[in-house]
Parts: C-alpha cells; sequence; structure tokens
C-alpha cells in the first residue's frame, strides 16, 4: 500500500536491531484519515471472504482492527494478554513469547466472542517473528472457527513469520513489506 510506505519513509524511525518506531502516525499517536485508509484496504483484500468477526490482539492492533471491522461492518474482538495463567473455563488462552520485548504471556479470548461458525480475519500492527499470529491461530483452533487469513499493517519479512505461516497455508496480506533493514535504512518488497 503506497500510502502507508510513503508514511513508513517519511515519519518512521529506523533504530538499530531490526525495529521500526512507527509511533508518530501508527502505535502511539495515530493518524485517522491513514488509518480509515489501511482499515478500507484491509476489507478490499477480504471481501470475498465471509469475514463475520475480525481478532487482534491488544494494545496496538487494536486500532486497525477495528477500522477493518468498521469498514466490513463485523464486530472486532481483542484477546487480552495475561500475566499468568488464567485457569478460569470460561475462556480459551495460549501461551505466548514475544521476541521483541522477550517476555512471555497468556493471550486469553472469552468463550463468549469467538465461536465454532464464526470465519475470523487476524489483524495486527506488526508481524516480526509470527508470534502473535500463532497464538491467535490456536484461540480459533481452540474454538473449532474457521481462519480467513491474516493482514497486518507493516510485515518485517527478513524475521520470517509471514512466510512461515503462508507455508502452512495460511492467507497473509501485508500493507507494507519490510524486506531488509540496516541500523539506518529501510528497504521495501
Ligand atoms: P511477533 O508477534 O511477530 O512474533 O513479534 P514479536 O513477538 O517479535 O513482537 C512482539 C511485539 O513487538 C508486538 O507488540 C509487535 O507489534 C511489536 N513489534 C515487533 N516488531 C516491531 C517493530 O519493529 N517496531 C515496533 N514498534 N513494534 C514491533 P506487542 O508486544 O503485542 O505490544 P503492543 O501491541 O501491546 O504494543
Amino acid at each position: 500500500m503506497k500510502l502507508l510506505e510513503d508514511r513508513i519513509l517519511q515519519d518512521a524511525r529506523v533504530l538499530p536491531g531490526g525495529v521500526l518506531m512507527v509511533g508518530s502516525f501508527l502505535n502511539q499517536q495515530i493518524d485517522p484519515a491513514l488509518l480509515r485508509e489501511m482499515g478500507r484496504e484491509v476489507a478490499r483484500l477480504f471481501a470475498d471472504c465471509g469475514v463475520n468477526k475480525i481478532l487482534t490482539v491488544e494494545a496496538s492492533g487494536i486500532a486497525l482492527a477495528c477500522a477493518a471491522a468498521m469498514e466490513l461492518g463485523v464486530p472486532m474482538v481483542f484477546a487480552k494478554k495475561h500475566k499468568t495463567s488464567n485457569v478460569d473455563g470460561s475462556v480459551y488462552s495460549t501461551p505466548v513469547h514475544s521476541f521483541t520485548h522477550g517476555n512471555d504471556y497468556d493471550m486469553v479470548v472469552s468463550r463468549e466472542y469467538l465461536r465454532s461458525d464464526d470465519r475470523v480475519l487476524l489483524v495486527d500492527d506488526f508481524l516480526a517473528s509470527g508470534n502473535a499470529l500463532f497464538g491467535l491461530i490456536r484461540l480459533v483452533e481452540q474454538a473449532g472457527a474457521t481462519l480467513c487469513g491474516a493482514s497486518c499493517a507493516i510485515e518485517k519479512r527478513f524475521q520470517g513469520g509471514g512466510d512461515q505461516l503462508r507455508a502452512m497455508g495460511v492467507r497473509v496480506e501485508s500493507l507494507a513489506i519490510v524486506e531488509r533493514m540496516t541500523d539506518t535504512e529501510l528497504f521495501f518488497g
């Protein structure tokens, strides 16, 4: 999506270690005009899939997930991150390791909001090693729901998560794909 790529080139900051800072327009301060266009693009890409629910994980995925949900006219559900195991049987839950933050958490969603007849689209802001999406897929599987695909704003392809998901047969549509980053520059695919 050229609009997003241009904005990344203009306003993102590249940090050593392959980290991209997009807090000025995407994951802390949000540009609503850009977000609306991104939501439209996600909706356009998955328009023919019969999606009836969008699933993301708190916190930064919520904005794009909500924008896409508004365009598709479907509810958006976000999984929560719990630091300790949740023993309440009313939730689906799975452990996730975050490479970027170096921590572990349980990803949890109420059984009430994810059902076996749901057709689910996953949405997130970043796709790096894919652990967040793998966790969300496990929640979809626990619910017996159907996975329609996954869409994220920025895929850092060199971290491999997107291609691993594609190899598993998951349809992954990223709005901007970063093929390579140096300590000061990035290159789109
Ligand atoms: P993965 O889910 O693809 O495996 O990625 P990883 O574990 O490495 O990333 C975990 C968190 O780090 C995610 O946010 C993800 O959005 C974020 N992240 C990954 N790469 C970048 C990057 O280059 N720049 C920025 N700004 N964030 C990145 P999270 O832990 O779920 O945090 P949040 O959604 O609560 O903000």
